[in-house]
């Protein structure tokens, strides 16, 4: 056992209550040094779990491979434990937290024999910040310590932020699979048909058993840094947000922070790390987070965000230098990558990450791989790990206890129809209403039909409490601010007839974000439509795209019966909180309705010959 360097009572106890419970071999307290951090690795490398990779072309980098069973988050095993299932609500599992705890308490005991416990601090934000707070996670798994060390501000420091009487988040972590005396491990031990995660909001307690993936295993991310700071962000009166918060520079230097929530596969860490396209000389985008965002309540009546990760776990298909050199660049070194394919000469590889796939590979599942093989060379969900100091745009203030100053969010989906490629809210109740309806469309198995999957500001599976209340505490956020920031829809997806993509998205992104920055600055116009103030041709910058007017017309156009049945399956989605739904949501539904009764069929920004006179502009609201 390496001694504990903390005098601190409460952590000192419950170490002890875990280890007599799960029995594990030795016990590791997590310094979070960089020679700890390549010890682990080594003895990783060691017992087969890491790959090393090839130190010239992917430098202090390593390939693991996860058992075929354990690949993603698993919502269906996902458990808010509340005393009351209603604060729960109708989107989470819910489960009674002394039934939880009979059920996993026989689960842990003994489930760390044979294996190391690690102890691991670590401070969710910038060590000292008010915003921030600390959690020690106890698991059974090098590879979450290791992990650990590059998503969250990890060891030593956190330990001494915590102090002797300081109060942190126990986050209990078990991959299931104790080890008989003399039994051989395997790469990747989980125990597949027995996994729970589960929050115990009341009680700010954490626990997973069976998995060592991701969000089920690095339990400052999804567990400690959206559901249980949820909860106690709703007691507390802030926020913790899925959103990537993302800095805009002007080349004359005017600068705002925006925080934007989309659900997965939206695009979220391509904007996160835009890179500002032709004609934009000048211009700088800045990344300071690309998944979660504390915001707090300022002295100065603003609100301000805080990453509280330290590294990205980004999805890797699809990457590219094409779509996202930024990424590319941050994980070119000192990276774990997760399920991706090997290349022969000891780098990785997935698909997307180039036009033509290399001859041979071996897979995620380290079996030979050529490219007319007809499997996926690397798992859809792998996965890099890499610290954020490593992103080339990230944010000189990334790191300031203080946070940065939140002046517009931005919610989005992946629509095909119906909605507009951007569209402001009238107000800031209006705006929480747009982000409550927001989703992606899904396609239902049966009938091939879009149906959109409500995702409520993208925390359909990560908000810790019920999500109407959670709504209410949208609403109410503003009591505590003076200046709310601006609230906007984005949609990059929307498609022509023909089912092509009218936007060209990623980078051209900064044309939408340079009239948000100018609504923001009160210096851009807008135009009231039935959905929100929109801008029309003329208050976006085209420099450096040819786009035709006609074109963003059509982007821009709202057809009144999907924009009316889109209203109608709003209020079956809301039918579903009863009466915790909060009444202003439900007017601004109806509100809706109304001004879509007064629209014509097809809604369109005037064109060209009938501009002067029949378009209502404004430019203050
Ligand atoms: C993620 C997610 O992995 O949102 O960030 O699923
Ligand atoms: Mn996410």
């Amino acid at each position: 056992m390496s001694a504990a360097k903390t005098n601190n009572a409460k952590l000192l106890k419950w170490v002890d209550e875990i280890a007599t419970l799960c029995e594990p071999d030795r016990i590791h307290w997590c310094d979070g040094s960089q020679e700890e951090y390549d010890q682990i690795c080594a003895q990783l490398v060691e017992s087969g779990t890491l790959i090393k990779l090839n130190e010239e072309k992917r430098p202090g980098s390593f390939l693991c491979r996860s058992d075929p069973r354990d690949v993603a988050r698993v919502e269906d095993r996902t458990f808010i434990c509340s005393q009351d299932p209603e604060n729960a609500g109708p989107t989470n599992n819910w489960c009674h937290p002394q039934e939880m705890k009979d059920k996993l308490l026989p689960l842990y005991r003994g489930s760390m024999r044979g294996r190391t416990m690690y102890v691991i601090p670590f401070s969710m934000g910038p060590l000292g910040s008010d915003i921030a707070q600390i959690g020690v996670q106890i698991s059974d798994s090098p590879y979450v310590a290791v992990s650990m060390r590059i998503m969250t501000r990890m060891g030593d420091g956190a330990l001494a932020a915590l102090g002797h009487d300081g109060d942190f988040i126990p986050c209990l972590h078990s991959v299931g699979a104790p080890l008989e005396p003399g039994e051989q491990d395997v790469s990747w031990p989980c125990d597949p048909d027995n996994r729970y995660i589960v929050h115990f909001t009341e009680q700010r307690l954490i626990w997973s058993y069976g998995s060592g993936y991701g969000g089920n295993a690095l339990l400052g991310k999804k567990c400690f840094a959206l559901r249980i700071a949820s909860a106690m962000a709703q007691k507390e009166g802030w926020l913790a947000e899925h959103m990537l918060i993302l800095g805009l520079e002007s080349p004359e230097g005017d600068k705002i922070y925006v925080a934007a929530a989309f659900p997965s596969a939206c695009g979220k860490t391509n904007l996160a790390m835009i890179i500002p396209p032709a004609g934009y000389e000048g211009w700088k985008a800045w990344t300071v987070g690309d998944d979660i965002a504390w915001i707090k309540p300022g002295s100065d009546g603003r609100l301000y965000a805080i990453n509280p990760e330290a590294g990205f776990f980004g999805v890797a298909p699809g990457t590219s230098m094409k779509s996202n050199p930024t990424a590319m660049e941050s994980m070119s070194r000192n990276t774990i990558f997760t399920n991706a394919a090997l290349t022969d000469d000891g780098d990785v590889w997935w698909e997307g990450m180039s036009d033509v796939p290399p001859a041979h590979l071996i897979d995620w599942q380290g079996n030979d791989w050529t490219p007319d093989c007809g499997r996926n060379a690397a798992h859809p969900n792998a996965r890099f790990t890499t610290p954020i100091v490593q992103c080339p745009s990230v944010d000189p203030g990334w790191d300031d206890p203080k946070g940065v100053p939140i002046s517009a969010f931005i919610f989005g989906g992946r629509l095909s129809k119906t909605f507009p490629l951007v569209f402001e809210s009238f107000d800031w109740n209006h705006g929480v209403y747009l982000a409550a309806t927001m989703g992606s469309e899904a396609t239902a198995a049966a009938d091939n039909q879009e149906a959109i999957r409500r995702d409520p500001m993208a925390m359909l599976p990560f908000c810790g409490y019920n999500m109407a209340d959670y709504w209410n505490h949208w609403l109410s956020i503003t009591d505590k601010i003076d200046h709310p920031p601006k609230i906007f829809r984005v949609n990059w997806f929307r498609k022509d007839g023909n089912g092509k993509f009218i936007w060209p998205g990623f980078g051209e992104n900064m044309r939408v974000m340079q009239w948000i920055l100018g609504r923001v600055q009160q210096s851009n116009n807008a135009v009231e439509s039935p959905f929100g103030l929109m801008p029309d041709y003329q208050d976006l910058n085209w420099r450096g795209l040819h786009f035709e007017p006609a074109l963003f017309r059509e982007l821009m156009s709202i057809d009144r019966s999907e924009a009316q049945k889109e209203a109608e399956d709003q209020r079956s989605f809301f039918d579903r909180f009863g009466d915790r739904l909060p009444v202003e949501l439900e007017r601004q539904r109806q509100n809706l309705v109304a001004r879509l009764d007064q629209a014509p069929p097809v809604w369109q920004l005037a064109g060209p010959d009938d501009r002067s006179e029949n378009k209502a502009r404004s430019s203050g609201r």
